[in-house]
């Protein structure tokens, strides 16, 4: 179900004058949500910058249960979004809250606040049994969220993992977030449009020791070959978005245009290429 009604106004005594609202997005939204979750997280080390992409996936993929916005005085100035988990207990109906986000010039006037909390409201009028999500719990506990023990996200530390039921007892297991949340930093991502550019049948050889190798390795995106070359797992195009192919498609053309052009093969490789 997507909601996408106006939905209410909001107060905030800091801001006393300014019309605000949130309400559901609209298809006129999607870029300025994406700008906004893009600038609240940029200035954050512990964002991979990818917030944005996870929205725009969960979207596409019919995986964004909520997603409201709120808008002073005509500018949308945050947002949050609720996506469906699984639970290997076979629970079901419980949600995670995020990403949401405040711009920086409007944060601290109780909007994340208003957001979590209608969201929250709305997740349970809408028949959500629970809601889960990683972030700092002493932020989130404010909205009754807690560690429990036996709930685990793999990856993520027990203490930074949150839940807040709803109605009955929290889940006893696993959780998987939507498929969306598994994306690739940016550093990640050029890395295989590299990989892709080198890639030959055989495999290619990199370097063990790149950080961002290693991660690959890790998430089996790329499989390490005896030989010490690696192959790129062949479903990855797919699984991930359109980004490899099309930043592979463009350094292919111009890997090829300067293989062509023997000035611009001195300038990349040295006079002696
Ligand atoms: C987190 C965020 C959505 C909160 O929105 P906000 O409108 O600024 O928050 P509110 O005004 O409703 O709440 C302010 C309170 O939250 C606290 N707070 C804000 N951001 C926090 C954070 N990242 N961690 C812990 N506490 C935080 C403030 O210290 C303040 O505490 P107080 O009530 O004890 O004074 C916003 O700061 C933001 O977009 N941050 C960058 C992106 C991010 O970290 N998102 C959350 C992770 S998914």
């Amino acid at each position: 179900m997507f909601f996408s009604e106006p939905f209410l106004k909001i107060y905030s005594e800091s801001l006393p004058d300014n019309n605000m609202i949130i309400r559901g997005e609209k298809p006129s939204d999607i870029e300025l949500i994406s700008e906004t979750t893009k600038i609240a997280f940029e200035d954050y080390s512990f964002s991979h910058q990818t917030e944005h992409f996870i929205i725009r996936d969960l979207r596409d993929a019919g995986a964004l249960t909520i997603s409201l916005v709120t808008e002073v005085d005509g500018r949308i100035v945050g947002h949050i979004a609720f996506s469906p988990i699984t639970v290997s207990d076979g629970t079901t109906n419980w949600y995670c809250l995020g990403p949401v986000s405040v711009l920086p010039d409007y944060q601290g006037h109780r909007i994340g606040t208003a957001m979590v909390k209608n969201g929250l409201a709305l997740l349970k009028s809408m028949g959500g049994k629970g809601c889960v999500l990683v972030g700092l719990p002493t932020y989130y506990i404010r909205f009754g969220f807690e560690n429990h023990p036996q709930l685990i996200l793999e990856g993520t530390p027990q203490e930074v993992f949150v839940a807040k039921p709803f109605i009955g007892r929290v889940p006893n297991g696993t959780v998987e977030f939507h498929q969306a949340f598994k994306q690739l930093s940016v550093v990640e991502k050029d890395t295989i449009a590299d990989v892709i550019i080198d890639y030959d049948i055989g495999g290619i050889r990199v370097d063990l020791a790149n950080p961002a190798i290693e991660s690959l390795i890790e998430k089996e995106i790329l499989i390490e070959m005896p030989d010490g070359k690696v192959m790129m797992r062949t479903s990855v195009l797919e699984d991930y978005d359109s980004y490899f192919a099309k930043v592979g498609q463009f350094r292919a053309a111009e890997m090829s245009r300067v293989h062509k052009n023997p000035i611009l093969t001195a300038v990349k490789y040295g006079t002696n290429a």
